[in-house]
C-alpha cells in the first residue's frame, strides 16, 4: 500500500516535470492552507475560556491560563476589572481568528484553482503537441476514440489529486491542531478517542484499495466507450449501408452498461465512507462521554465547557477525516487514467519522423530511389529493392494494380513514414537530412482521399498557407476548373463545407485538392489519383486541371485512368512492390508487357 501511494506521487511529479510545471508552486496554496488550519485550531482553543467564563459568569481565571494569561496581564486595570469587556475581547478575538482563517482559506483555494487550471491546460497542450509529433504509423495502429477520451477526460481525472491537494493539507493540519487542543483538554479522553479513529482509518483503507482496482477497469471501459463512440460516428455511411445500426447499438449498450456498473460500484464504495465515518464518530463521542463520566464525575460544572468543545472537535475532526478519505478515493480513482496519460509521454512505438537540419533549397537534377525496401509491419516488405529516377521538370507516372505499393511510395516521399537510410536521395542528399519544414514546403500532394475541415471553401483551399491574395485564389480556382462550381455556391468561396467535406462530390474534392496544390506553388507535385469513376464532363475538367498543374513542374502521377498519363515522360510499372517495367509510353506499348495489357484493358 505504502509503496504504491508513493509511486503515484512519483508518477505525478514525473507528469508535472513532463509538462514543465514546477511542483514548488504548490507550496503557496499549501502554506496558506496550513496557516488557515492553525488559525482554526487556535480559534477552537479560545472557545474553552469563552464558554468557561460564560458559565462561571466571571473571567478572573483568564489571568492564570497559560499563553492567554500572559496576553491578558498586559491589559490596563479598568479593563481587567470589567467582565463584559473581557468577554467582548475574547469574542472579538475568536471572530477575528475565524475571519482570518477564512481569508487564508479562500486565497489558498484561489491559488490551487489557478494552479490546477494552468496545469490542466499545460497537460492538454503538451499532450496535443505530443500527438502532433508522432508518426502516422502510430495513428494507423491506435484508435482515435481512445485519444479523444484521453485528451478530454483522462487528463483531468489524472490531475484531480493535485486539484484537491489544498483540501488534503488543510484537513491534515486541522487534524493536527485539533489533536493538540484535544490533548490540552484531556489526554485521557484523547487516548480513548484515538484508537476509534484508527479503526475508521483501517476501514477506509480497505475501501480505497478496492476503489483503486476498480479505477483501472473503469478507465479501460471509459476508453472502450470513447473508442466505440468515435468509431461509429466516423463510419455512419458504412453502418447505414450494411444496416448494422442494431448490432452497433447493442455493442455500444453493452460497453456503456459495463461502465455504468463499474461507476456504480465505485460510487457505492465511496458513498460507504461517509456513513461509516459518522457512525464511528458517534461511537467516539459516546466513548468520550463515558470516559468523562468515569474520570470527572457527573456534576463537575468546570468540565462542561471542555466536554462541549471536545465533542465539537470530534465532530469537526470526523469531517476533516472525511476530506482525507475523499482525497484517498480520488487518488485511487486517478490510477488508471494517470497510467494511460503517462503512456503518451514515453517515446517508444510512436514512430517519429524526424527531419534533418539541412535546408531544402529546391530540386536541381533528380529524385533517386536506391534499393528501397519498406515494410509497415516488421518482416512484411511492401516495397522490394526499388531503384529508379524522377527527373526534374518531367512527369513521371507510376502505374500498377491495386495494392502494388504506389501510395506507399508517395507516403515515403511525403515523409509520412520514415524510409530506411540512404534509400531516397534528392539530388545527392539523403531525403532524411532535410528539415521537414523546408522540404514539405516545396512538395504538394493531391491524394486519393482529400481531407477537408469544417470551414469555408476558401480556408480549405488556402489551408496551411499564410497570406493568399484574392487574385492568387481566383487564379488557382480557375486553373483547378472550379470557377463554375464556386459560382454555383450560395456564398461562393465563403460557403461552409461539412466536417469532412460531405457536401462536395468526389470530383469536386479532387479539384479542391488540385487548387490547394496550385496555390502552394510547390515545385514537386505528387498526384495520387482517386479510383472513383467520374462522368466524362468531370473527367475532362479534372484532366484539364491536372494538365494545368503538372505543366513545367516535376510531377509524380499515380494514375488508374491511363488517359491521365498519356503525356508522361517516364512510366514506372510497379507490381507487388517491385519495379517491373520502366520507359516512355510508346516504348512500353511496343514492348507488349504489363503496361500494354493494362492499356488494352482500358481501351474498352
Ligand atoms: N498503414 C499501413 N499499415 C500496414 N500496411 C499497409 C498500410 N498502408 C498500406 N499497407 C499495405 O501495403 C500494401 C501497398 O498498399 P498501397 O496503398 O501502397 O497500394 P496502392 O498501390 O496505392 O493501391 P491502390 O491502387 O489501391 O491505391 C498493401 O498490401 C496494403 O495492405
Ligand atoms: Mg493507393
Amino acid at each position: 500500500m505504502r509503496t504504491k501511494e508513493q509511486s503515484i506521487y512519483g508518477k505525478m511529479l514525473y507528469l508535472l516535470r513532463q509538462i514543465h510545471i514546477h511542483p514548488a508552486y504548490l507550496l503557496i496554496p499549501i502554506s496558506l492552507s496550513i496557516v488557515s488550519a492553525l488559525l482554526e485550531g487556535v480559534g477552537i482553543g479560545l472557545l474553552i475560556p469563552i464558554l468557561n467564563g460564560f458559565l462561571q459568569q466571571n473571567f478572573a481565571f483568564l489571568l492564570e491560563m497559560p499563553v492567554i494569561g500572559g496576553v491578558f496581564q498586559r491589559l490596563p486595570e479598568p479593563i481587567l476589572a470589567n467582565d463584559k469587556m473581557l468577554f467582548g475581547i475574547l469574542l472579538t478575538g475568536f471572530i477575528s481568528l475565524y475571519i482570518a482563517k477564512n481569508i487564508f482559506k479562500y486565497f489558498s483555494i484561489v491559488c490551487i484553482r489557478y494552479f490546477s487550471q494552468r496545469t490542466l491546460h499545460h497537460l492538454r497542450k503538451t499532450l496535443f503537441a505530443k500527438y502532433l509529433s508522432f508518426g502516422k504509423l502510430f495513428f494507423d495502429r491506435t484508435n482515435i476514440g481512445h485519444h479523444s477520451t484521453l485528451l478530454l477526460e483522462f487528463s483531468s481525472i489524472a490531475l484531480r489529486p493535485i486539484f484537491m491537494l489544498d483540501k488534503l493539507v488543510s484537513a491534515v493540519f486541522s487534524m493536527l491542531a485539533y489533536l493538540a487542543v484535544m490533548f490540552f483538554i484531556s489526554w485521557r479522553l484523547t487516548l480513548i478517542a484515538l484508537p476509534l479513529f484508527l479503526v475508521l482509518h483501517l476501514i477506509v483503507r480497505t475501501l480505497v484499495c478496492r476503489i483503486k482496482d476498480l479505477s483501472r477497469a473503469l478507465a479501460e471501459q471509459g476508453n472502450e466507450l470513447g473508442k466505440k463512440s468515435v468509431e461509429i460516428l466516423a463510419t455512419i455511411p458504412l453502418i447505414k449501408s450494411s444496416r448494422t445500426e442494431h448490432r452497433e447499438q447493442e455493442l455500444y449498450t453493452q460497453i456503456s452498461d459495463r461502465k455504468a456498473r463499474l461507476d456504480f460500484r465505485v460510487e457505492i464504495l465511496t458513498a460507504l465512507i461517509l456513513p461509516l465515518q459518522e457512525i464511528i464518530t458517534v461511537l467516539v463521542a459516546a466513548g468520550v462521554f463515558v470516559g468523562a463520566l468515569a474520570w470527572f464525575g457527573r456534576a463537575s460544572i468546570g468540565t462542561a465547557p471542555m466536554l462541549i468543545v471536545y465533542a465539537y472537535i470530534i465532530f469537526n475532526a470526523s469531517n476533516k477525516f472525511g476530506a482525507i478519505s475523499g482525497f484517498r478515493g480520488t487518488m485511487a480513482g486517478a490510477y488508471g487514467p494517470l497510467d494511460k496519460v503517462l503512456a503518451i509521454f514515453n517515446d517508444t512505438s510512436k514512430f517519429f519522423v524526424r527531419g534533418g537540419s539541412k535546408e531544402f533549397k529546391g530540386l536541381q537534377d533528380a529524385i533517386t530511389f536506391k534499393n528501397l525496401s519498406f515494410s509497415y509491419t516488421e518482416g512484411q516488405d511492401v516495397l522490394h529493392n526499388l531503384s529508379f529516377r524522377i527527373t526534374r521538370g518531367e512527369m513521371t507516372a507510376i502505374v500498377g494494380p491495386t495494392g502494388a505499393g504506389k501510395s506507399t511510395l508517395i507516403n515515403l516521399l511525403m515523409r509520412y513514414y520514415d524510409c530506411p537510410e540512404k534509400s531516397i536521395f534528392i539530388d545527392q542528399t539523403d531525403i532524411r537530412e532535410f528539415s521537414l519544414d523546408s522540404y514539405i514546403q516545396r512538395v504538394a500532394l493531391v491524394s486519393q482521399d482529400t481531407l477537408l475541415l469544417h470551414d469555408t471553401l476558401r480556408s480549405n483551399i488556402a489551408y496551411g498557407l499564410a497570406h493568399v491574395s484574392e487574385e492568387d485564389m481566383r487564379r488557382a480556382v480557375e486553373r483547378a476548373r472550379l470557377s463554375e462550381f464556386v459560382a454555383g455556391l450560395p456564398e461562393g468561396l465563403q460557403t461552409l463545407i461539412g466536417d469532412r467535406g460531405v457536401r462536395l462530390s468526389g470530383g469536386e474534392k479532387q479539384r479542391v485538392s488540385i487548387a490547394r496544390a496550385l496555390l502552394k506553388e510547390a515545385e514537386i507535385l505528387i498526384l495520387d489519383e482517386a479510383t472513383s469513376s467520374l462522368d466524362s464532363h468531370t473527367e475532362r475538367l479534372i484532366q484539364e486541371a491536372i494538365d494545368e498543374a503538372t505543366k513545367d513542374r516535376t510531377s509524380i502521377v499515380i494514375a488508374h485512368r491511363l488517359s491521365t498519363i498519356q503525356h508522361a515522360d517516364t512510366i514506372l510499372v510497379i507490381q507487388n512492390g517491385r519495379l517491373v517495367e520502366e520507359g516512355g509510353v510508346q516504348e512500353l506499348l511496343d514492348r507488349k508487357g504489363i503496361f500494354f495489357e493494362l492499356w488494352e484493358e482500358q481501351k474498352f
